[in-house]
């Protein structure tokens, strides 16, 4: 039988145990692990997280990598490139996954590949990101490495927001601003797997917010995509080269960013469909 590893930090996690159930749908079986024990011994050759050998697996799934430091971050990454050339599938591979958490990156990549995404400036320079908040009027700074919503702050063209803007550059001497778009108070989330829509929510900002992360108290409820949101979703996942991702719209539409490393849940409460029966039935075909 096929050995799947589903790289996951909480045990209890949604998207981690249907993955986990999906995958013995399908006739495979899965074994979870977290990065947090993972271990590379350069003397033997071994990786292993806890008693699994990662080498041995067939192909692993990526939920999540876990918090980590700088340094961190890069050996989680190099230990699933070296699974992958061990001949492990990886998915999302671990390049997509590094493309997409990356928001330069991923900005870049779109920009280049005719995806509307809002203007943005990604820059060293404390004058370059004041300029271009008098350009934008309002703007939003995100991390470059940021998810959940976590970090993403808005800063208007005015004294204040100038003084916020030299704080949030004080931090890391970097930063990535773009213009705000305006919106319902709304934003969309598509889920694709293997170049198709396998289901797409709003998700709605919590009274008085405008930040439309489930994590950060948005609520989901089903949406039905325009052709052009469709297109869109899956040109950003393609050109971003994930399996399944979660791709973040703002109707008019812009994409805002890709997830190459998105929950399921959200999808499953408003929709009922379960996106990880179709990342495990792509698996069985793959490997
Ligand atoms: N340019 C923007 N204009 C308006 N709202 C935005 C913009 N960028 C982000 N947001 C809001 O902030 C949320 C989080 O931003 P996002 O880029 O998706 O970062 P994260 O990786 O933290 O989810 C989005 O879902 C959206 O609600
Ligand atoms: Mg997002």
């Amino acid at each position: 039988m096929k050995k799947i590893g589903i790289a996951v930090t909480d045990p209890d996690d949604w998207t981690g145990v249907s993955l986990c159930n999906s995958v013995e749908y399908y006739g495979m079986t899965a074994v979870k692990f977290s990065f947090n024990e993972a271990t590379s011994d350069i003397s033997s050759g071994k990786i292993y997280s806890g008693n699994i050998d990662l080498t041995a697996l067939d192909a692993v799934i990526v939920r999540d990598l876990g918090p980590a430091t700088h340094n961190d971050v890069s050996f989680r990454f190099d230990i699933l490139c070296q699974l992958k050339e061990l001949g492990v599938a990886v998915i999302n591979s671990p390049e997509s996954i590094a493309k997409a958490a990356n928001k330069y990156v991923s900005s870049f990549l779109f920009r280049k590949n005719g995806i509307p995404t809002p203007k943005t400036i990604v820059t060293n320079n404390l004058d370059e990101a004041i300029a271009a908040l008098s350009s934008f009027g309002r703007a939003v700074v995100k991390p470059v490495f940021g998810y959940k919503g976590i970090g993403v702050e808005c800063v208007r063209d005015s004294e204040s927001g100038v003084v916020k803007l030299k704080e949030l550059f004080k931090d890391n001497r970097l930063i990535y601003m773009q213009e705000f778009i305006p919106n319902p108070g709304r934003d969309i989330r598509v889920f694709v797997v293997n170049g198709k829509v396998a289901g797409s929510i709003y998700r709605i900002a919590p009274e008085g917010g405008w930040i439309n992360n489930l994590s950060q108290g948005g609520s989901a409820k089903p949406c039905v995509l325009t052709g052009e949101q469709e297109r869109l979703a899956l040109k950003a996942a393609a050109v971003i080269g994930t399996v399944y991702a979660g791709v973040d719209i703002i109707e008019g539409d812009y994409v805002i960013e890709i997830n190459g490393t998105p929950s399921g849940k959200g999808i499953f409460e408003a929709c009922g469909v379960d996106v990880t029966r179709m990342i495990a039935e792509y698996l069985e075909r793959l490997i």
